[in-house]
């Protein structure tokens, strides 16, 4: 299969807006190697020709510029996107479906029931494009049962339910159900190999250890360095934890888990903009590097 990383920021992308953080003050300024990033998403094909977008990010109109194979090529109004699949309601995780209202025919969207809970109740995006061409929704289930997609040729996929949370606008908001966040292991027959994704991970749960051990390539969740980092930038007292990402650098965090895994390639996604690892000058990307960890880009791109 091909995977191509079209966003590996987090929620905000790199530089953020309204940010003047080390990294983003530092990214405008030229003053730090590092490079711009936009907003959580990847896509994965098995055909090579037809691709299951991972979440629809913000950023997917600008995205879609960049990887030529989603862009219109057969028809007046065209996609290579077969699909899209959601790990959660997320606001950088589904925004993408707004901006991608013109579609000529229903979004074939793939997500779970406490998902699509969230998506026709406190972020209504299913509702809205009933007004224009609707959302042909998929249920996933969370009993790690496989599935396919039309036109995901070669692809067998199974939801792995993560402990991390629901975005705040979710009626699940504190009360967090089955569903609300999960990554997926993509596996293609052809080559026997295996992904496992997931860029909203509080909690690494034994089962989720499994499967982590068992794949070939991992792409998980990178979006802090120390759980404190926001308070520490001054930016707000919230935990990263109490927004359901696991740090990278405590004890029985995201590096200690991952460099203990022998035989998956490694890769952070869904990184913050505050997080240090972002320069690649510096002493915590040192130390990812150290363990053979490795920090994504826009526009990386992984063959398994
Ligand atoms: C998250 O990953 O916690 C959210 O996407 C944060 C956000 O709303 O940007
Ligand atoms: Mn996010
Ligand atoms: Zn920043």
């Amino acid at each position: 299969m091909q995977i191509h990383l079209l966003g590996t920021g987090a929620g905000g992308g790199f530089p953020q807006w309204n940010c003047n953080c080390d990294n983003c003050s530092r990214l405008r300024a030229g003053t730090i190697k590092s490079s711009a990033r936009t907003q959580s998403s990847i896509t994965i094909s098995g055909n090579g020709e037809d691709w299951i977008l991972f979440n629809a990010s913000p950023d997917i109109r600008a995205q879609i510029e960049s990887f030529p194979p989603l862009q219109p090529a057969r028809k007046i109004r065209d996609t290579g996107i077969a699909a899209i699949i959601l790990c959660d309601a997320q606001i950088d995780h589904t925004t993408g479906l707004i901006i991608m209202r013109e579609h000529d025919k229903p979004w074939n969207v793939y997500c779970t029931s406490a998902v699509y809970e969230d998506m026709t109740t406190g972020y209504p995006i299913f509702n809205m494009l009933d007004h224009f061409r609707g959302v042909n929704w998929s249920e996933i289930k969370t009993d790690q049962s496989n599935f396919t997609v039309p036109k995901a040729d070669n692809l067998v996929f199974t939801a792995v339910p993560l402990k991390s949370e629901a975005p705040p606008y979710s009626p699940h908001r504190h009360a967090t159900v089955a569903g609300d966040n999960v990554g997926f292991k993509v596996e293609d027959t052809k080559t026997g190999k295996n992904l496992f994704y997931a860029p909203g991970l509080g909690v690494i749960e034994d089962h989720v250890l499994e499967y982590m051990a068992d794949a070939d390539c991992i792409l998980v969740d990178g979006t802090v360095w120390t759980n404190d980092e926001m308070s520490r930038h001054g930016i707000s007292d919230k935990l990263a934890s109490e927004m359901g990402h696991l740090d990278q650098s405590s004890k029985g965090g995201i590096m200690e888990t991952l460099s203990n895994l022998q035989k998956p390639r490694k890769i952070l996604i869904h990184i913050n903009n505050t997080n240090p690892i972002l320069d690649e000058d510096s002493p915590e990307r040192e130390k990812l590097n150290e363990v053979g960890i490795e920090v994504s880009f826009d526009g990386m791109e992984i063959e398994i």
